[in-house]
């Protein structure tokens, strides 16, 4: 599979220059209404597991439904079916949009075609493949909101995307035409339109396993029902910058990595090789979230230290059964407690930069039910740590916290200041993602 090339390079640094002087001039909303913020609303796919949205995109205008990729560079759409937008431009080769999109520059040339078109790297995130496809721009139109619910829909006239071709959709949920990248760097979803309409570089993801999650782009409030705004409340933690694998620039990558210091389950630690919980020089080792990945993947050796002392402290009160796919430690619920905020099970604490800022797991998040009276501890073993290589899945990442654990918990990710903000379970607080208010204030 094709994997990105180098032939120039520069800095994150003259990125972020490129960024503010010319994107914003190619992305200014037509409008003169200048939202505050803008919302999609997700919906998780049952049986992918996938947390889909939707924007409407091109002339004729289209609903476009795509799966969230939350660690992804940029928005890809399949245009080889069904889709013929007679507003979508490729980007030129030599245009200063090509060289923002990536420190690596490639660029595709056409025999029917005049001048050489900026070419760009698309992954499906969730199958691992990547492929190589045009880098173009179209409209797009998306409710603006209030931070309470939605309002009147603002467009882009040019927001930047890379065309895939139909196969590169293997994999994902039924109706999906592309993946909604909500990466760090480059042109991401979030990037795109703060430079639109110059509102704060902030988004916040709100999953449910419901049709009513949120994503809202741009700063707070974020108001669910009954009328909390959830983001007076946040806990905060820096993101922190990691290599991309394999990238022969240096480029960091665009996934959101948090610093998991150790992890406690009823308060006590758990003995894992703290060496797994840092990321090495070579990007391998640290903690991730990821929407792509349904359950939270941990590295072999802290799995079994996770599921070993999870085990101990349920007690001998309640019978493990046989594993359930993909779950390692499934349980008869019969003796299991229920609590506002899921199973009565021990509490799992993901340890920040200090004792005090802690990411609690609790039981909603921790515990999946798979059938009546059967409950699995919601993480997967994901092999030992190895080189990642295009169509092979290894783990390089030593926790990757995925979207069960995520689920009816807020989360912000401020770009500009490299931090995220979380909120742990909302249930705690008599509410929960899919108590946005999706009436329409239009
Ligand atoms: C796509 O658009 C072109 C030009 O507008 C048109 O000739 C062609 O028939 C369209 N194709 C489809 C599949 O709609
Ligand atoms: C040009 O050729 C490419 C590759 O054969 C094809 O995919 C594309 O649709 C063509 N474009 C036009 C405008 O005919
Ligand atoms: C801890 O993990 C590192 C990185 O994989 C490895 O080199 C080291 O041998 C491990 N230490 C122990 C005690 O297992
Ligand atoms: C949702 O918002 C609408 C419009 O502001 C309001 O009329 C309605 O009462 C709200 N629903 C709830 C449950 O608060």
């Amino acid at each position: 599979m094709a994997s990105p090339s180098c032939s120039c390079s520069s800095s994150l640094y003259n990125f972020l220059i490129f960024f503010s002087l010319i994107l914003f001039p190619i992305s200014t909303a037509q409008t003169s209404f200048r939202p505050k913020a803008l919302l999609l609303r997700v919906t998780k796919d049952l049986s992918t597991l996938q947390y889909t949205t939707h924007i409407a995109q091109g002339t004729p205008q289209v609903p476009v439904k795509l799966t969230l990729d939350l660690g992804g560079e940029f928005l890809w759409v399949d245009c080889e079916n069904g889709f013929n937008s007679s507003s979508r431009k490729p980007v030129p080769c030599n245009s200063a949009q090509c060289h923002l999109r990536s420190h690596l520059k490639a660029c595709a040339t056409y025999p029917n075609k005049t001048g050489a078109v900026c070419s760009e790297t698309p992954v499906n995130t969730v199958v691992e493949k990547a492929t190589s496809g045009d880098f173009v721009y179209d409209i797009v139109s998306v409710p603006s909101t209030d931070g309470t619910n939605p309002g009147r829909a603002v467009s882009v006239p040019k927001l930047l995307f890379t065309c895939a071709p139909t196969f590169l959709l293997e994999g994902l949920a039924n109706g999906v035409k592309g993946m909604a990248g909500l990466g760090r760097f480059k042109v991401s979803l979030p990037l795109l339109f703060s430079a639109a309409f110059s509102f704060p570089r902030k988004f916040a993801v709100c999953l449910s396993s419901s049709t009513k999650g949120a994503i809202i782009f741009g700063d707070g409030p974020y108001v669910l029902n009954p009328k909390i705004d959830v983001s007076k409340s946040l806990i905060y933690t820096p993101l922190i910058p990691v290599k991309e694998i394999g990238n022969l620039a240096g480029e960091l990558s665009s996934e959101y990595y948090i610093g998991v210091k150790s992890i406690k389950i009823n308060g006590k630690p758990v003995s894992l090789n703290r060496t797994l919980l840092s990321v090495d020089g070579d990007g391998h080792g640290g903690t991730k979230i990821s929407t792509v990945h349904p359950y939270t993947v941990l590295e072999t050796s802290i799995y079994n230290a996770v599921v070993d002392a999870f085990v101990k402290e349920l007690g001998n009160g309640v019978v493990r059964v046989a594993p359930v796919s993909p779950f390692g430690a499934c349980f008869r619920s019969k003796n299991i407690g229920v609590t506002r905020a899921g199973a009565a099970v021990p509490q799992i604490d993901l340890v920040l930069q200090s004792e005090k800022v802690v990411w609690s797991i609790l039981g909603a998040n921790s515990m999946v039910r798979v059938s009546n009276d059967l409950l699995c501890l919601g993480f997967v073993d994901g092999g030992p740590i190895r080189f990642v290589d295009w169509g092979v899945k290894f783990t390089r990442t030593a926790i990757v916290i995925g979207g069960h654990q995520i689920e009816d918990n807020l989360l912000q990710f401020d770009l500009a200041a490299s931090k995220l903000g979380f909120s742990s379970s909302l249930l705690l607080r008599q509410t929960s993602c899919s108590n946005f208010n999706f009436t329409s204030i239009a």
